[in-house]
């Protein structure tokens, strides 16, 4: 009989499909990936193991990184695409234009560096990164080359402050921490290939039909060009598009939630076009798809992935809170309450600029008869005349506590909320204020995450 000692078994992600466990022992970690379907375990790591003296030297480096981290990761970039220009074609140039990448590898740079003796605890960060890199495709022969680079790139930021054994100290974790990436998503590589209606890396969809859902957003009902049967997904979930633009020099992969309930013979994705003004450029794949894609067109989509799913088990009444096309992930979740779980008390709480700009307005409404515990609120921030008249708006202005609290009738309920980055942060800090703990406080950033614990900026509604 063999013993050990385990100081502690931690869940780190749980779905209907798969679980990934991180058993804690003396000097470090392993994990085991639990595929639900078959009772099988897929991966089982070796034990995850630092020296002290590293654990000692990295946390050393938590206080340079907290200040450099965002420098490294600009640096770390430029020397990436320099040296593999093939690598553009997967990266959002975007996301890297606005510098929301390079922030949020820093954050998650930061995260392994300040946890690097309790690594378990950044396994659901982890596990929210590991769903991205599965979607867009990312293998394990790329991250020695990240590896490399980034070590290339702290040693250029922090020349002489970055001694020998401070680069081999964060070599040795950099490998740790690649390998738990690396073992996550074979687990979710092998699931999305392995199950019913699955498959590996893009496969062809049809636009079957394009609806207009508001002045800003319509819908893709799409279905596979190999008449093959879907896969299943959990509502709050994603799929990548990637597509060739004519005339864009590299390849557009963008994530899009997916907007209707499991169980459809279609994929339903939602898109937002994002308008240039004269500050930006208007937003390539968005623009692309609504102008130029019609019904009959091909899509590139990756199997369903996502850490931002319903909690189907939890009996408590479930808030939905979105803004603009952060509708998209909550339409999906009110959806499939509709057809599996009827009886839960749901709030459902929706921002738009105006009635123009409110998309599946008519689709909500008609999920009322079946929910009988539904309530729904829309709130606009910027009403039209002809809004005001119609009074289909229950709130003017921005979302805000005091008002939250008249039509939420609970705090023991699971929150869930998704929108524009300043939307998020003040419901995010009004939920904080109310003493929502942060177990019943889920959310879905569109973009690269960033900190919701800054101020706020005024909760702009989006499209
Ligand atoms: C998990 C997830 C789910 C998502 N779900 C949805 C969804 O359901 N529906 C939906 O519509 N979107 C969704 N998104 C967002 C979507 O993936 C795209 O980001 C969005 O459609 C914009 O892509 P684009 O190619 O049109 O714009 P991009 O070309 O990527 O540009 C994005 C923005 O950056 C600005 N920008 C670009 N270059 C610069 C620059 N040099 N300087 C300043 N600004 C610049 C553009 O003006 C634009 O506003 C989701 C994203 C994620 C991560
Ligand atoms: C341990 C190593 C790595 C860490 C810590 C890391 C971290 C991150 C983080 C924090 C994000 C943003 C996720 C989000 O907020 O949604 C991300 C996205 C991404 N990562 Fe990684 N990553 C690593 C390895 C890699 C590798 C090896 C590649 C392949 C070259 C890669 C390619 C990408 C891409 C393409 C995205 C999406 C970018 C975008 O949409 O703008 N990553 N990664």
């Amino acid at each position: 009989m063999v013993l050990c000692h385990i100081n502690s078994l931690q869940v780190c992600h749980r779905s209907l499909r798969f679980a990934v466990i991180a058993i804690t022992q003396p000097g470090g970690f392993s994990y085991y990936t639990w595929l639900m379907e078959s009772k099988q375990l897929v991966t089982m790591e070796g034990m995850v193991m630092l020296s002290k003296e590293t654990i000692r030297i990295i946390k050393s480096t938590v206080p340079v990184l907290e200040i450099h981290g965002v420098n490294i990761t600009k640096r770390f970039y430029q020397l990436l695409f320099l040296n593999h220009p093939e690598l553009l074609h997967i990266f959002n140039h975007a996301n890297q234009k606005q510098e929301r990448q390079q922030t949020a590898l820093a954050n998650a740079v930061y995260a392994a560096a300040m946890h690097i003796d309790h690594l378990p605890a950044i396994l659901p960060a982890v596990k929210q990164i590991a769903h991205k890199h599965r979607s867009i495709g990312i293998q394990a022969e790329h991250y020695p080359i990240v590896g490399k680079y980034l070590l290339v790139a702290i040693q250029d930021v922090l020349g002489e402050a970055a001694t020998e054994e401070i680069i081999a100290a964060w070599a040795e974790a950099y490998k740790v921490i690649a390998d738990v990436f690396i073992g996550m998503e074979a687990g979710m590589y092998e699931q999305s290939a392995r199950q019913a209606g699955g498959w590996e890396g893009y496969r062809d969809f049809v636009v079957k039909r394009k609806v207009k859902e508001s002045d800003v957003i319509s819908s893709f009902y799409l279905v596979p060009r190999d008449g093959g049967p879907l896969a299943g997904f959990e509502p709050g979930q994603y799929v990548s598009v990637k597509l060739e633009i004519p005339g864009e020099e590299y390849t557009q992969i963008r994530q899009y939630s997916l907007s209707d309930a499991p169980g459809k013979p279609y994929y339903r994705i939602s898109v937002k076009r994002e308008e240039g003004h004269p500050d930006r450029p208007a937003g390539k794949v968005s623009v692309y798809l609504h102008r130029q894609v019609k019904e009959g067109d091909i899509l590139r989509l990756s199997a369903p992935g996502g850490a931002f799913t319903l909690n189907r088990e939890d009996p408590r009444p479930v808030v939905l809170i979105s803004g603009g096309v952060g509708i998209t992930p909550m339409m999906s979740m009110l959806n499939t309450l509709a057809d599996t779980d009827p009886q839960r008390p749901v709030i459902f709480i929706h921002t738009a600029v105006n009635g123009n700009m409110h998309a599946m307005r008519e689709e909500v409404k008609s999920l009322l008869p079946k929910l009988p515990h539904l309530s729904v609120y829309f709130c606009y921030t910027r009403p039209t005349d002809s809004d005001k008249t119609a009074r289909v708006h229950h709130h003017e202005g921005y979302l805000n506590l005091p008002w939250m609290k008249t039509v939420i009738p609970t705090t023991d309920a699971q929150f869930y909320f998704c929108g524009p980055v300043s939307l998020m942060k003040t419901v995010y800090r009004a939920l904080k204020t109310w003493g929502i703990p942060a177990a019943d406080m889920h959310y879905e950033f569109f973009g690269p995450a960033v900190s919701l614990d800054d101020v706020a900026e005024p909760a702009g509604a989006g499209g």
